[in-house]
């Protein structure tokens, strides 16, 4: 058949898509979107290989916890597979109200909403908080869901150094006194793993009578009494005005949910965008998170192996020299400084039976291109042990010194 000539005609976009020198490199390399055909625990099966996971954000370990199965199965039994439909309209469930109730009581707070993901939450909190006019001052580090609420809220910019108080304390003193401020942090940095300052900006925050906006997707379930999280960690509970979070960390789900006070919780339900235009949280995922967080409180073992496996990670990657970026929490980056080191690293290691998760620039700073690896409450001595014997191995072979890798 001869096509007609409108269809055989470039047309700008679509070679901008097939040109894209980014998508070329990932097809090439292959670095991404694995795809897991089994799974056993910490170990996955990718193209027949058996691989160790060592870059898990299921912390605890609970998505295959016999009651965090079984309650997501029983939700569906009840209730159907999915809300099909917004809160707002028809999409509002019991078992929504309930797991909102059961999170304002654990965090210490008067309301929770909770949206289908960790980004709609922390995205909605400030394009929906903040407007035009109003000045948001943000740490360099915070993970996109934030960045996009940023950009999308309309309101002035300033972004500080990443942790960096005094520079945090420099913009707000270079800000008019009347203007509606606000401060947004992760409570633990993805990448980084670093914990936020929060004591040092809360009191910031109030003088400056800025509020402050937390997304603690990876500080949930890991810091805190019972896995609180960051607020609960420093002991501010009650002076942070909005906790966004995600469940598709330690509590084995998805989806995600804002904390705060009641009036701030129903202003966000009047008019956050991500909450009236997107469909509610399936209800099988809202009772996975709701017994992954009862499973959390009457089960402690499980964070105190995470809490364990991690030091003991931490303390074998420090022997090894490598530059951890002083993580204290179980989400623990090699940073090795440039793509192709990088590359080379991550190649290696998969080459051994290791799953590991590549960031380069720009997703961290420049020059601080690493491989984010974690450890769960799953992963046994012996593997962790085993891991960093074959790290040390690839190292050397590559000739990666260590002590300082860059
Ligand atoms: C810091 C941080 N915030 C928010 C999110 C988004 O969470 P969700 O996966 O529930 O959309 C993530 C997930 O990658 C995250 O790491």
């Amino acid at each position: 058949m001869i096509l007609p000539s409108f269809l055989s005609a470039s047309k700008p976009l679509l070679d901008r898509y097939s040109s894209d020198v980014g998508t070329k490199l990932r097809l090439k390399y292959q670095p991404y979107y694995h795809t897991v055909e089994a799974r056993e625990g910490v170990w996955v099966t990718v193209k027949g290989r058996r691989l160790l996971m060592m870059s898990s954000n299921e912390y605890l370990g609970l998505s295959r916890h016999p009651r965090v199965v079984r309650a997501a199965r029983d939700a569906i039994e009840t209730w159907g597979t999915s809300p099909c439909g917004s809160r707002l309209a028809n999409g509002s469930r019991a078992i929504h109200v309930a797991l909102e109730e059961q999170l304002a009581e654990f965090l210490g707070v008067e309301a929770c909403h909770v949206l289908s993901a960790g980004y709609l939450a922390c995205m909605g909190s400030l394009s929906t908080l903040i407007r035009r006019g109003d000045a948001l001052l943000v740490d360099k580090s915070i993970h996109s869901a934030l960045w996009d609420g940023a950009l999308l809220s309309g309101a002035t910019l300033e972004r500080f150094n990443h942790e960096d108080m005094a520079d945090l304390e420099r913009l707000l003193l270079a800000l008019p006194a009347a203007q509606g401020k606000a401060i947004a942090v992760d409570g633990v940095y993805s990448m980084e793993g670093h914990i936020a300052s929060l004591p040092r900006l809360v009191e910031l925050a109030e003088k400056h009578r800025a509020i402050t906006i937390v997304d603690d997707a990876h500080g949930l379930g890991v810091l805190g009494r019972d896995g609180r999280g960051t607020v609960d960690h420093h002991g501010l509970t009650g002076r942070v005005e909005v906790m966004a979070g995600s469940f598709s960390k330690s509590l084995a789900s998805t989806g995600g949910f804002l904390a705060g006070s009641r009036g701030l919780i129903e202003y966000l339900r009047s008019t956050c965008r991500q909450i009236i235009f997107s469909a509610g949280l399936p209800a099988s995922q809202a009772a996975a998170a709701s017994e992954a967080l009862r499973v959390m409180v009457e089960e402690p073992e499980h964070r105190a192996r995470l809490l364990a496996n991690a030091d003991h990670y931490r303390a074998g990657l420090r022997d090894l020299g490598v530059d951890f970026w002083d993580s204290p929490t179980p989400g623990l980056p090699i940073v090795l400084g440039d793509k192709e080191k990088c590359y080379r690293v991550w190649q290696a290691l998969w080459e051994e039976g290791y799953f590991t998760v590549m960031a380069v620039a720009p997703g961290v700073p420049a020059g601080r291109d690493l491989i984010r690896t974690s450890v769960t409450a799953e992963h046994t001595t012996e593997q962790i042990d085993t891991f960093l014997l074959t790290l040390r191995r690839t190292l050397d072979k590559l000739g990666y010194r260590r002590g300082r890798l860059h």
